[in-house]
């Protein structure tokens, strides 16, 4: 069955931007005063700011009580994150992934975003796709964490399509979860091993055809 709609997270799906969010956790940590090892950043994946930053503090062994103090340090983060995509340009789309986002509108399938990350139309507007989309929902439009479904039913009402003739596309396994909750169909973009749970699981989108979508 084909869908009506397709819902692609952003960060791992779209883009490769865990390398900069890794780049400044791994920079705050240092701060902090410890190593932050590319393994623990794999935990930070589809996790808000805030979570991240939570995790970050428990691998350093760190306790922050002060509520304040915690803003001020994902504050920190975030604006070395900026700094680094900021200079993100149209090359660091994922291999396919233009392709693709073009065969499914040509089929007359409607695209949107769902994402967790407020810095979403940043990123869209330095890879130069933010009219490709036919609705953003992110970070600043939601106020439950994926594995919650909100981001992707507010993206399925926007449309205006049944969540039922809705597909995800998701790298994370909140993601994946959140997608499964709202009665959508997943499919995983990564690890077979790690994203078990989606409906397929593709490792990139280099050749893939809308026949990807139905099933
Ligand atoms: C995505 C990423 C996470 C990130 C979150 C919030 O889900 O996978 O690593 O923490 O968005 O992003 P933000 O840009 O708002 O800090
Ligand atoms: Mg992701």
């Amino acid at each position: 069955m084909r869908p009506k709609a397709c819902i692609f997270d952003l960060d791992g799906v779209i883009v490769d931007t865990a390398k900069y969010h890794y780049l400044a956790w791994k920079r705050l940590a240092k701060e902090l005063g410890f190593e932050f090892t590319e393994k623990d950043n794999e935990r930070l994946k589809g996790v808000s700011r805030m979570e991240s930053l939570e995790i970050l503090l428990s691998v350093g062994g760190i306790k922050i009580e002060d509520q304040k103090l915690k803003e001020q340090l994902s504050d920190k983060k975030n604006n070395w994150y900026v700094e680094y995509i900021s200079q993100m340009t149209k090359d660091e789309i994922l291999p396919g992934v233009e392709e693709f986002l073009r065969k499914l509108k040509n089929a007359g399938i409607k695209i949107a975003i769902g994402s967790a990350s407020k810095n979403t139309m940043t990123i869209l507007r330095r890879i130069e796709l933010v009219d490709l989309f036919d609705s953003i929902i992110d970070g600043t439009k939601i106020t439950k964490a994926k594995p919650d479904p909100e981001v992707f039913l507010k993206a399925a009402e926007e449309l205006n399509v049944d969540p039922k003739d809705c597909c995800v596309f998701e790298d994370a396994v909140a993601g994946i979860e959140a997608a499964k909750s709202a009665g959508m169909k997943v499919i995983g973009v990564g690890d077979h091993e790690i994203l078990k749970d989606a409906d397929r699981v593709i490792t990139s989108f280099v050749g893939h055809g809308i026949e990807l979508v139905e099933f």
